[in-house]
């Protein structure tokens, strides 16, 4: 059993504060989805977590089986059993993917892997073209090939703790669903996934145990899949701050006050006379 505990944890990239008060535990087994708009830090969760130069843990705590893991580089971090398969996954022309799953299996003290039919298999079971094997990490691969390309390497790593983000992004449906009903075997031999999507869909085939919103660098709300599926219909409207103040331009210029509400005329145009 291992857990990944996450908490309070506050992160800051290129002097901005982007994640505030996080907390979050994934074991194995468990799968927890983290859902929110454009920009509320999904990725620079995924990335701290991970250790990316850049994202400087300000406060807060992230640790495996209690081993504190902010001091490790990333190097260590997989090697202790993390596993992130990236939003836009890195083409790394010269390295080959064998070779690279090789060290890294060596490295987690696994020698007896046969990695060319580990990934044969693997490979095979989401629709990835064996031939594609061959070429350099992700060189050349479309957007959905790379996504099968990353589950493929989960699965043959054999990784305690996977932190998706946005697997779903690239992959036509019949992909998504062979990738998320893969992981999902996965987490019935004990892998713990973080799963970070927009959509629903993938949880279809996924089923997550908690569901995290993420708004503004904040969790602001964690519940049941249901949750899932109310982000689904109505989006993120009631977590958003009220649009009340953003409902009108209000102008002073010289003591002069004007309030022109966004259904007057002209109001689409962001360049318009606020006065006209
Ligand atoms: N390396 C970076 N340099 C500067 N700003 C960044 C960097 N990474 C993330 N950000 C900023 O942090 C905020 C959150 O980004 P991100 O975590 O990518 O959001 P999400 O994945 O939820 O769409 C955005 O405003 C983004 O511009
Ligand atoms: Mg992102």
């Amino acid at each position: 059993m291992t857990t990944l505990s996450i908490e309070k944890l506050c992160v800051e990239v290129a002097d901005q504060q982007i994640l505030d008060d996080v907390s979050l535990e994934v074991s194995s087994g468990q799968v927890h989805a983290v859902m929110g708009p454009n920009g509320s830090g999904k990725s620079t969760l995924s990335n701290a977590i991970m250790g990316k130069p850049g994202y400087r843990v300000t406060s807060g705590s992230i640790t495996l089986d209690g081993e504190n893991l902010l001091p490790l580089p990333t190097w260590q971090r997989a090697k202790a059993g993390l596993f992130l398969a990236m939003q836009y996954p890195t083409e790394v022309p010269g390295v080959s993917l064998r070779e690279t799953l090789e060290l890294a299996l060596r490295a987690r003290g696994k020698t007896d892997v046969d990695v060319t039919s580990r990934l044969l298999e693997e490979a095979a079971q989401i629709g990835l073209q064996a031939e594609l094997l061959d070429r350099s990490v992700n060189v050349d691969l479309s957007g959905g090939e790379k996504k099968r390309n990353e589950t493929a390497q989960l699965a043959v790593l054999e990784a305690e703790i996977a932190v998706l983000d946005e697997l779903d992004s690239g992959l036509d449906i019949d992909a998504l669903r062979a990738c998320a009903e893969r992981i999902e075997t996965m987490t019935d031999s004990g892998l713990g996934v973080l799963c970070i999507t927009h959509y629903h869909r993938l949880l279809d085939y996924l089923p997550a145990d908690q569901v995290h919103v993420l708004v503004d660098g904040h969790i602001v709300e964690s519940g049941g899949p249901e949750l899932a599926q109310e982000l689904e219909t109505n989006g993120y409207a009631r977590f958003l701050k009220s649009d009340v103040e953003s409902e009108g331009v209000t102008v002073s210029i010289d003591g002069l006050g004007a309030s022109k509400k966004a259904s007057d005329s002209n109001s689409d145009d962001p360049f318009a006379d606020p006065l006209s």
